[in-house]
């Protein structure tokens, strides 16, 4: 290995999965989720070296180069990808981070795999970043990364960023580990969030927890201060813009309409995880036709899901509930040639994806909890035409930017929800205008490079030392 990046990002997958074509040959595709459509562009305008998994356990390889990033592969085995990857990162850490929508699984063989995988991401780090580098750690799966490196390459600027939301200090407080978790991220210099709330639970436990002293968003921890900070992630709009701009996208868009038989199209756009509320949403739209307000032919439901952590148990039991979900409401209520629901459990391009989104009339999001939730964003993005509108759940990060322009829902209020169906689905072009505009301002302002600007410039903003102003007292707040 070669020290030698003076920008490194750590997070537990590398953007691209290493997958086998139906021809039996292996190739590249984009990694799921939203944490790699927003570091993607960021690492593709710097130069730097991300360190990640390729996604499938037991594979050894060399640093390679693909899409214009230096990549270096971290390796799991299927022992580690079952306990860390599956286990503590997604059977623990995602549920209790998530309002503990299903229960976490407290196992301690899973925590020392967290800790033994941890490990080995702090140490590829140390030996890639160069003298000074600036090393950005990515997610809740490696929150132990911070502090490790610290002990190993004391030199580094070290930044933290948490794509998920950060749990209140009662729901923290279950977890076995949540000590180490916490000194783990005070390793950092500076501790992203998504939202204010965030940070400010993060802060609220170090005091509680570990005693530390804080002033405002500052935690004094060791000889350092520790800076927590809101930094709501965003979307590449000037990509997004180039798609939107295409010739053979703008035909696709309208083939889409045409497939579907011109009816209204609403669409879901979710990787398949039990926090977006992908069930209670399709039940509304379900009861909408049950209640006769819909008409098979008049409206229907593209439901969009990316294959996700197939192998824990709460996403076999959701993709069992959400595929008897669907039989049963098109045998109900569609028609011969007229599905109310169209499922597609599969991974699309981006080509594809915004295809959709401009064919959409309706775009729902209904996540019971989110971090942020990219789709949102990218949908606002993608209509500079001004049509459509946004169905949008109270409980995800973009709610606090996109809500003047949203139609706003509690996803648990399943009468809520299908009253908002209805009022998004009768707004007037003006309305749909006015609400898109607003929206569509505030995404083309805090763009993903502006989230990136933001977050790096605050991190290599340089910290007066403890020791060079006098301790202040502990305040709460
Ligand atoms: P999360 O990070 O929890 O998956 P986000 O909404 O923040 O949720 O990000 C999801 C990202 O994954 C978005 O950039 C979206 O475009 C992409 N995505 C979601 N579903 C699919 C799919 N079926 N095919 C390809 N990309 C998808
Ligand atoms: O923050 C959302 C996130 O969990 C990322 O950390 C992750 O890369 C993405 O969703 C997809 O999840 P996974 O890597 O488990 O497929």
């Amino acid at each position: 290995m070669s020290r030698g990046s003076e920008f490194v990002v750590v997070a537990n997958r590398l953007p691209v999965d290493r997958i086998v074509g139906t021809d039996g040959v292996p190739r590249w595709r984009r990694s799921p989720g939203g944490l790699v459509s927003a570091i993607a562009p960021v690492m593709r305008r710097r130069q730097g070296t991300w360190i990640g998994w390729t996604g499938a356990p037991d594979e050894e390889l060399e640093p390679f180069e693909e899409d214009g990033m230096s990549l270096h592969p971290i390796t799991q085995s299927s022992e580690e990808v079952k306990l860390y990857y599956e286990g503590f990162s997604n059977a623990t850490l995602w549920p209790l981070y998530h309002d503990v929508i299903a229960p976490p699984v407290y196992d301690r063989t899973m925590w020392d795999a967290y800790v033994r995988v941890n490990k080995r991401f702090a140490r590829a780090a140390a030996e890639v970043a160069s003298e000074g580098a600036i090393v950005w750690v990515q997610d809740y799966q490696l929150q132990l990364v911070p502090r490790m490196l610290r002990e190993l390459r004391p030199d580094l600027r070290i930044g933290f960023f948490l794509h998920i939301p950060f749990p209140p200090l009662e729901l923290f407080w279950q977890l076995p580990w949540r000590r180490q978790i916490l000194e783990g991220l005070l390793g950092a210099d500076l501790v992203g969030f998504q939202l204010p709330g965030a940070a400010a639970n993060f802060v609220r436990l170090c005091r509680r927890l570990l005693d530390a002293r804080y002033v405002k968003q500052d935690v004094f921890w060791e000889d350092r201060v520790v800076r927590a900070r809101a930094f709501p992630i965003s979307v590449d709009v000037g990509e997004l813009d180039a798609l939107v701009g295409r010739q053979e996208v703008q035909e696709r868009a309208q083939e889409i309409r045409t497939d579907l038989g011109d009816a209204t199209v609403l669409l879901g756009v979710d990787r398949l995880d039990y926090t977006k509320g992908i069930t209670q949403r399709l039940q509304a739209f379900g009861e909408l036709f049950e209640d006769g307000h819909l008409k098979p032919g008049q409206a229907v439901f593209v439901q969009i899901a990316t294959p996700s952590r197939e192998r824990v148990e709460q996403y076999q039991l959701l993709r069992e509930d959400i595929e008897q979900q669907v039989g049963r409401i098109n045998g109900e209520y569609g028609e011969i040639g007229f599905p109310v629901i169209t499922y597609l459990h599969s991974s699309y391009d981006r080509d594809e994806l915004t295809a959709l989104y401009l064919a959409a009339d309706v775009m729902v999001v209904t996540p019971l909890r989110d971090g942020m939730n990219l789709v949102a964003k990218e949908y606002v993005a993608c209509r500079k035409d001004l049509r459509g509108t946004l169905v949008l759940s109270e409980f995800t990060g973009a709610a606090a930017e996109l809500k003047r322009g949203a139609f706003q829902v509690n996803p648990y209020d399943i009468d809520g929800l299908k009253g908002t169906l209805l009022s998004a689905l009768a707004a007037e072009p003006a309305d749909q205008a006015r609400r898109m505009r607003t929206m569509r301002r505030r995404v083309i302002e805090n763009d993903v490079d502006r989230w990136a600007h933001s977050f790096l410039s605050e991190l290599e903003r340089p910290e007066r030392s403890v020791q060079a102003r006098p301790l202040p007292a502990a305040t709460e707040g």
